[in-house]
């Protein structure tokens, strides 16, 4: 099997997909695959010194030991919390898609896993005629799916499988992420729900980590504790169903 390469997208916004894609960068160079990264777009950047830091491309690229520059790892940097369509209205150029789709053939073309990470959900506007879809339509890229493990994902899971059917893009599985740590019942049922009601994989849970979102956004590089913690939370997941690791 060849080594893989993903489009992570998530059921929305704020459901676990850079956690999840920082699980898996940790897990792949914990066991020295050199992943690489990709956020082609990130809206809600902070402006440090004059430069549009991205919090997620940041954390994914520490979690993955890649040592590319933050331009190749997230080319496009929007300040206002908006999809990057619409932020990019108000603040430059939108997304090339065909400068994206060039950069993920070049990324491709190397040894090693590649993930890169959607903004938002399928449907997420990157143009004015172009969406997250599109982009993974067009690169290629099975989808790996993340999405809360509580109550309300059953719905949005399959949204997301079908709009994916939809377009012919594979999915190479789906991962429930524990946001809370609550012992309830539709925590408990989802796996298996999910299981039989969306025809793809479910590569697992991914478990709550206390914290997690602060230690990536200091830097879960490789050889921290953070790394430790979540590789050993990506180990619950079936990582080789998504390629050769
Ligand atoms: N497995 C988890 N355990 C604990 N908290 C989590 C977990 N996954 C996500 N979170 C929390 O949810 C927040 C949003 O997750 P994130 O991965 O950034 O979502 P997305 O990338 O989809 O916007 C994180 O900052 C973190 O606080
Ligand atoms: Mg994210």
């Amino acid at each position: 099997m060849a080594d893989p390469a993903i489009f992570l997208t998530g059921t929305g916004t704020g459901v676990g997909k850079t956690v999840v894609g920082c699980a898996l960068a940790a897990a792949w160079a914990a066991r020295g695959l050199a992943p690489r990264v990709l956020k082609p777009a990130e809206s809600g950047c902070e402006r440090r010194g004059g430069v549009l830091h991205p919090t997620d491309a940041w954390a994914l690229r520490e979690a993955a030991g890649d040592a590319r520059p933050l331009d190749e790892v997230c080319p496009y940097r929007y300040v206002l919390p908006l999809a990057p369509a619409h932020a990019a209205e108000q603040e430059g150029g939108p997304p090339d898609l065909d400068r994206l789709l060039g950069m993920i053939a070049a990324l491709r073309g190397r040894p090693g896993p590649l993930l890169v990470e959607g903004a938002g959900g399928l449907l997420v506007p990157l143009s004015p005629d172009v969406q997250m879809i599109d982009l993974a339509r067009r690169a290629g890229l099975r989808l790996v799916i993340a999405a809360p493990l509580g109550l309300g994902t059953l719905n949005h899971t399959q949204l997301t499988v079908r709009a994916a059917r939809a377009e012919s893009i594979p999915v190479a599985g789906i991962v429930l992420s524990d946001l809370t740590g609550e012992d309830t019942p539709a925590a408990r049922r989802n796996p298996g729900a999910v299981r039989e009601l969306c025809g793809a994989p479910l590569l697992g849970v991914l478990p709550y980590l206390p914290g997690i979102g602060e230690e990536i956004r200091r830097g879960a590089g490789p050889g921290t504790p953070a790394a430790a913690r979540l590789a050993g939370a990506a180990g619950r997941l079936d990582l080789g169903m998504l390629g050769n690791t």
